[in-house]
């Protein structure tokens, strides 16, 4: 059972800029959510008890967010808005299940992941990448539900010309669902692309990752990558990617932003009415 996920927040999101000034990209809003709460929602249906997040300056607005608001309450209370008391009780975690800490400089996701190697021991973790926001089924669930041990990713088919902006799978033993990884590669060409089977932001790592990170090996960009330390474990431990059932929207970019919007709230009953007939009014 996978009891700790590290949610890394430190990167600077400078795909919306001038939105993520001040603002981490994490707490921008899919309707009526900061992305982040989703991921800890998806975690917390997997069964995850210790939520670690790997932060960075600016990003107090994330440590506000999962912490009492007493001015808030104490206003709610007094006006009887049970409902939205209820919203923002719900939302609070066992004292002590809730850490953070800080990565001083955004030197890549590796790093990041790296930063938080004193708050895992000898035991395997997840990694939720908020931005990577799935509707439908937790993924980290379905894969906490396979995981036999070692490494494993979320994985998905992309269109070809896509593969420069995924972590892309060599593929092995290929079930439809579960696919062993028998080679990864941080943003390939399409020409150079072994499939295109690509990585998407949900990991389950062997505490073994953590060695191969201490190196601080760069890679693609200049940053520390976890596919590269990922790779490394590639024939000392088994390694799948699973076909997860929801529908990924990659909202570190301004269209899959906008497209989670309007899907998420097609899946909301009280606006998806209103939404389609303005929708069908508007551009039709
Ligand atoms: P991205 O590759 O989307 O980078 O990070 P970014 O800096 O957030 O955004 P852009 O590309 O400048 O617009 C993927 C995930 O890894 C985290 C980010 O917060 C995001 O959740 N990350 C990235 C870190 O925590 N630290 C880093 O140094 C880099």
């Amino acid at each position: 059972m996978i009891k700790k996920a590290i949610f890394p927040v430190g990167g600077l999101g400078t795909r919306f800029l001038p939105a993520t000034k001040a603002l981490p990209k994490e707490m921008l809003p899919v309707v009526d959510k900061p992305l982040i709460q989703y991921a800890v929602e998806e975690a917390a249906e997997a069964g995850i008890e210790e939520f670690i997040f790997v932060t960075g300056r600016n990003k107090s607005a994330i440590e506000d967010h999962f912490d009492h608001s007493y001015e808030l309450e104490k206003t709610l209370i007094a006006k009887g808005k049970t409902d939205a008391l209820a919203v923002v009780h719900d939302m609070i975690h066992k004292p002590g299940s809730v850490s953070y800490v800080r990565q001083q400089d955004p030197a890549g996701l590796g790093h990041a992941v790296w930063c938080a190697r004193n708050m895992v021991h000898d035991e395997p973790v997840a990694i939720l990448l908020a931005d990577d926001l799935i509707l439908g089924h937790s993924c980290i669930a379905e894969m906490a539900a396979c995981y036999r041990g070692g490494n494993m990713v979320a994985a998905m088919n992309v269109p070809k010309d896509q593969t420069h902006a995924y972590g892309i799978i060599t593929p092995g033993a290929d079930d439809g669902k579960l696919v062993e990884v028998t080679g990864l590669v941080e943003k390939p060409k399409s020409e150079d692309a072994p499939s295109n089977i690509a990585v998407v932001g949900r990991y389950i790592i062997d505490p073994a990752v953590f060695q191969t990170l201490s190196t601080g090996e760069r890679g693609a960009g200049d940053e520390i990558q976890l596919t590269d330390a990922l790779a490394q474990q590639i024939g000392k431990s088994d390694f799948y990617g699973l076909r997860f059932s929801g529908e990924r929207f990659d909202c570190g970019s301004k269209l899959g932003f906008l497209q989670a919007n309007i899907a998420f709230a097609m899946a909301n009953e009280t606006l998806a009415p209103d939404l389609r007939s303005w929708i069908k009014d508007r551009f039709s």
